[in-house]
C-alpha cells in the first residue's frame, strides 16, 4: 500500500480511484467504509483502487481545543487501511491542502433548505469547513466515487447537495453505521466517554429504537427525549424526526423516507446518531 504525503506521491491513482475521506483515528466503522470503497473500485475496474485520506481538517472545528485533542493515530490507521485492501493512504499536511492558507480557501456550504436547526445551527461554520476540505480533496484526487458513513447523516446530505451545486461529478455513497455489540454507534470520540457513563451514551441508540414504536413524529420526538433524559445524558442538542433527503420537516407523504436524528452530550463528548424512522404498526 502506498503512503502519500503529497498529491505528487499519489499521482498514478488520481482520477481513477474511489476515495474514503477521513480524519483518521480509524475504527471498525471506517474499516467498513474502506472495504466498501475497495469492493466498488474492484467492481468498476478502477486501476487506482481505494484511496483513504487521513487529514484532520482545521477548518471544520469550531472549538480549537477540540482540534487539539482530536486523536492522531497515523501508524495504526495505515495498518488498518492495508488490511482492508486500500491502495493508498493520502495523509497530506495543511499546506498541501490549503497552499494559500486555510481561511482564504473557505467556500460556502450549500444553502439551507438542506436541513436547518441541526449541526448547521449547533456548530456554525462546521459545514463550510467540511465542504471546503471535500472540494479540495475532490479537486486534488478526482475520485470517481466517495464513500461516507451514514452516522453523520447531515454531512452526507450536505455533501450530495455540494456535489450537485458545484457540478463536482463525484458519486456519493452512504454506508450504514457500524455499532458496538451494545448498540453504541462507533465514533473516534467514544474513547472520551467518561468511565461509568456508558449507560448514558447507550440511551442514544435506545432512544432511536423507542422512536420507532411511536406512530407520529411529535410522539417519536417526545419518546426520544424521555429516554435520553431518563438515561442521564447531560444535555440534548436535538432529537428530531426529519425528511431523510432534505432534512426539512416531515411531510404527510408516507412514501418519503424519514430519519430520526439525535445529538446529545455525555460528559465532554458530543455524540451523534440517527436511524431510519419507520414506525412499527401498533
Ligand atoms: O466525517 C469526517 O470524518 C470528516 O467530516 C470528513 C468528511 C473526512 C471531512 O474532513
Amino acid at each position: 500500500m502506498r503512503v502519500a504525503r503529497s498529491i505528487d506521491d499519489l499521482r498514478p491513482l488520481v482520477g481513477r480511484c474511489v476515495l474514503v475521506p477521513t480524519m483518521g483515528a480509524l475504527h471498525d466503522g471506517h474499516v467498513a467504509l474502506v472495504r466498501r470503497g475497495v469492493e466498488l473500485a474492484d467492481r468498476r475496474g478502477l486501476p487506482g483502487g481505494c484511496v483513504v485520506s487521513v487529514f484532520v481538517n482545521p477548518t471544520q472545528f469550531d472549538d480549537p481545543s477540540d482540534l487539539d485533542r482530536y486523536p492522531r493515530t497515523l501508524e495504526a490507521d495505515q495498518a488498518a487501511c492495508a488490511t482492508a485492501g486500500a491502495a493508498a493512504v493520502f495523509a497530506p499536511g495543511v499546506d498541501e491542502v490549503y497552499p494559500d492558507g486555510a481561511e482564504s480557501a473557505l467556500i460556502d456550504p450549500p444553502p439551507p433548505g438542506v436541513g436547518k436547526g441541526l449541526e448547521d445551527e449547533h456548530r456554525p461554520g462546521h459545514f463550510a469547513g467540511v465542504c471546503t476540505v471535500l472540494s479540495r480533496l475532490f479537486e486534488l484526487i478526482r475520485p470517481i466515487a466517495a464513500v461516507f458513513g451514514e452516522k453523520d447523516w447531515q454531512q452526507l446530505v450536505v455533501t450530495r447537495a455540494l456535489v450537485d451545486r458545484d457540478g463536482l461529478g463525484v458519486e456519493i455513497i452512504g454506508e450504514p453505521t457500524v455499532r458496538e455489540a451494545d448498540g453504541l454507534a462507533m465514533s473516534s470520540r467514544n474513547r472520551f466517554i467518561p468511565d461509568g457513563r456508558r449507560e448514558a451514551a447507550l440511551s442514544i441508540s435506545r432512544a432511536l429504537r423507542a422512536a420507532g414504536a411511536e406512530q407520529d413524529p411529535p410522539s417519536a420526538e417526545r419518546a426520544m427525549r424521555d429516554v435520553l433524559i431518563g438515561g442521564g445524558v447531560d444535555s440534548i442538542d436535538y432529537a428530531v424526526v426529519r425528511d431523510a433527503r432534505t432534512l426539512g420537516p416531515v411531510t404527510p407523504d408516507p412514501l418519503v423516507e424519514r430519519r430520526a436524528l439525535i445529538t446529545a452530550r455525555v460528559g465532554p463528548v458530543r455524540l451523534l446518531d440517527n436511524a431510519a424512522w419507520i414506525p412499527t404498526p401498533a
